[in-house]
């Protein structure tokens, strides 16, 4: 069976974005693959975050985990920072990157670019040879992944090969998965921006906890266009082409499909079935969490799910350590 691995940073609640674009998908494939799926909490520490808030974001993150629809029988679930060897092969794959390629990654560029220097902490700078490493230690044949980490699982390629052509054949080369249609949901308000949770105004993110309401007026007051027809042209209507991304990796009908039905009727009529759908899905996933939030069981399944992962990471990071000369027995 091959092997996927993929984790989400809670920085804040996980929005409509994250599960179109990752979670949705780690759900699909629990089923063929060996999934391991983890919280990136250290990542989360790359920017301040206050403690409490960031605790009950990571317990609600699990709770949604499994309120979409990951299963602990079928994928392992965990902490990122539950098992040590994704920090310490972390420094080693730091120490295996260029301060070139590093300053070269688009998130770490966005995210800096209005920042001044002694805000930046160096964590956010060496972000993506943790994220190497949280791939590496388990040989992932596959990363499923939204737009947006593409370029930092190509890194992890280079690192993987690096090492490989220094040290000898240590790691599998992973490959990204970024799905055709919903790896990139845009910003409600302003469909030229990506949906994300540390968005300053909050009409353009829809969260997976939010009221359904909300959520729905939200969807109502999307940005659009004046064309005044359904169609799918992110250049020149990207606002309308978002929501049928939306619609369409929700409900599963082809995009062609919702366009055929919508010939001659307006963005009205459109929007409404869009939010219909989303307050479809936001119901299911809400029901789902508060049950699992009140029946206690987070903290076993993080806890088996740690040991599982950490029997793998432990052989690999052992090895690595042997390759590089820094294990001496
Ligand atoms: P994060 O927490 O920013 O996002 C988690 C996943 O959600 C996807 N995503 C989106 N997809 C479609 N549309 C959007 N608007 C949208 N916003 C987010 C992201 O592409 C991602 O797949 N560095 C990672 C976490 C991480 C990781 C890893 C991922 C740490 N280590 C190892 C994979 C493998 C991150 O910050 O994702």
């Amino acid at each position: 069976m091959k092997r996927m691995v993929s984790g989400i940073k809670p920085t804040g609640e996980l929005t409509l974005g994250n599960y179109i674009g990752a979670l949705r998908n780690f759900v699909k494939y629990q089923d063929d693959y060996e999934l391991y799926v983890f919280i990136a909490n250290l990542h989360c520490v790359t920017v301040y975050q206050e403690p409490k808030e960031l605790r009950k974001n990571l317990k609600d993150a699990i709770g949604l985990y499994l309120a979409c629809g990951l299963d602990p029988q079928k994928c392992t679930i965990f902490l990122q920072s539950d098992v040590y060897e994704h920090a310490q092969l972390g420094w080693l794959m730091t120490c295996m990157s260029y301060m070139g390629e590093l300053n070269r990654m688009t998130q770490f560029k966005e995210k800096t670019q209005n920042a001044k220097d002694e805000n930046i902490t160096a964590g956010l700078f060496v972000y993506p040879p943790l994220m190497a490493a949280d791939i590496l230690l388990y040989d992932a044949d596959y990363v499923p992944v939204g737009e947006d980490q593409k370029q930092h699982v190509e890194l992890t390629r280079d690192l993987a090969q690096r090492f490989n052509n220094r040290y000898s054949e240590t790691f599998v080369v992973p490959e990204p998965l970024v799905a055709k249609v919903g790896a990139r949901i845009m910003s409600l308000s302003d469909p030229s921006k990506k949906m994300s949770k540390s968005e300053e105004s909050n009409k353009g993110c829809i969260y997976l906890l939010e009221d359904i309401n909300s959520a729905k007026k939200k969807i109502m007051g999307a940005v659009t266009d004046m064309c005044a027809h359904v169609n799918y042209d992110k250049i020149n209507q990207p606002g309308v082409s978002n929501l049928l991304e939306i619609m369409s990796s929700l409900s599963g009908e082809p995009i062609d499909s919702i366009v055929t039905r919508y010939e001659g009727k307006g963005y009205g009529e459109f929007k409404k079935e869009v939010a219909e759908v989303v307050a479809k899905e936001l119901t299911m996933i809400q029901n789902r969490y508060n049950e699992i939030m009140s029946s206690g069981q987070i903290e076993q399944i993080l806890k088996e799910g740690a040991e599982r992962a950490h029997r793998i990471a432990f052989r690999k990071l052992k090895k690595v350590q042997k390759k590089m000369g820094i294990d001496i027995f």
